[in-house]
């Protein structure tokens, strides 16, 4: 693997053994850290806000012995206009290793050709891959493992977030609904070009959709970029949230997640958040955990 631009391009393999590494680093923390970015300085290059995402790399490359710089895209010529491959080039001789939270796929992808050192997709419009990786370190942690499971995917169905679990269901072999409705669900080109057959399924009907569910999951109906769509989107969604009367329909001990920031009232109520942060919490700490395996993986493949 010698970037991470998307869980599409990952192997069944690759996953399951970015996942083994985060919990072998989770408990080697603060005791023997491998520092394999030792010498090394990185750069994070955000074009969209982050909490989690910026503190949990900025913690991680530390961690592994490297420095690190963060970049507003904003404040970079790149905002003034400047082509990604010559921002590509230019920091692919001077770093090594960037983390690029933006908007396209494609400036990720092109990142990577033209800087020729390792990068991360830290979030675009397609994807979110390095939450996707520490979810399922925290459902095997929470529900021992993701094999025979069902995932419901309750909200904007057709985000970076729904996209990047209907990969993983396919590479991984696990059920996956999408509780949406029809104007927030994936195209039927999407689904066929996925081609994950009937692991994917989408329902309209949230009640129905959470019948033996093992994991509720969600995300913001309003992701990054959408802002101005804001008000069609939460009455379109209204009624797809996540409340107490859904979770008692799941799986007993279902595990809900949300890959945060949570908007209550909204795609979670605030009971069900509540009742259920420890596992929320431990996702956002499996961040850093999981993108320190993801870092591991990159250092040996361009060692
Ligand atoms: N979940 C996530 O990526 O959070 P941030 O936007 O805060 O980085
Ligand atoms: N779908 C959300 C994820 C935030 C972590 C967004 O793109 O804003």
């Amino acid at each position: 693997m010698k970037h991470l631009l998307s869980i599409e391009s990952l192997s069944a393999e690759e996953i399951r053994s970015i996942v083994d590494l985060a919990d072998d680093l989770k408990e080697r923390r603060g005791k023997d850290e491998p520092k394999v970015l030792e010498g090394q300085c990185w750069a994070m290059l955000f074009s969209k806000s982050s909490t989690r995402t910026r503190v949990s790399f900025e913690v991680g490359i530390r961690e592994l012995g490297g420095s690190v710089m963060f970049l507003s895209a904003g404040d970079m010529q790149l905002g003034r206009g400047e082509p990604i491959k010559d921002t590509a080039r230019v920091l692919g001789r001077m770093v090594h290793g960037a983390v690029i939270r933006t908007y396209a796929q494609s400036n990720v992808e092109e990142f990577a050709e033209f800087g020729k050192i390792p990068t991360i997709n830290a979030l675009t419009d397609e994807e979110h891959p390095c939450q996707v990786l520490a979810d399922l370190q925290t459902i095997r942690e929470r529900i021992g493992g993701w094999d025979g499971k069902k995932i419901v995917f309750l909200g904007d169905g057709d985000c970076n977030m729904a996209r990047s679990w209907m990969w993983a269901a396919k590479r991984l072999n696990f059920e996956l609904v999408i509780a949406a409705p029809e104007t927030f669900q994936p195209s039927a080109e999407y689904l066929e070009n996925l081609g994950a057959g009937n692991l994917v399924s989408c329902d309209t009907d949230p009640a129905k959709a959470v019948v033996g569910a093992d994991v509720l999951y969600t995300d913001t109906w309003v992701s990054m970029g959408k802002e101005a769509e804001s008000a069609g989107r939460l009455a379109t969604l209204k009624g797809y949230g996540i409340s107490q009367e859904l979770v008692d329909l799941a799986n007993p001990g279902a595990a809900v997640l949300h890959c945060l920031p949570a908007y209550r009232g909204h795609e979670i109520m605030e009971d069900v958040m509540e009742a259920h942060a420890d596992e929320i919490f431990q996702q956002a700490e499996n961040r850093l955990h999981a993108q320190k395996a993801v870092m591991l993986e990159l250092a040996s493949a361009w060692a």
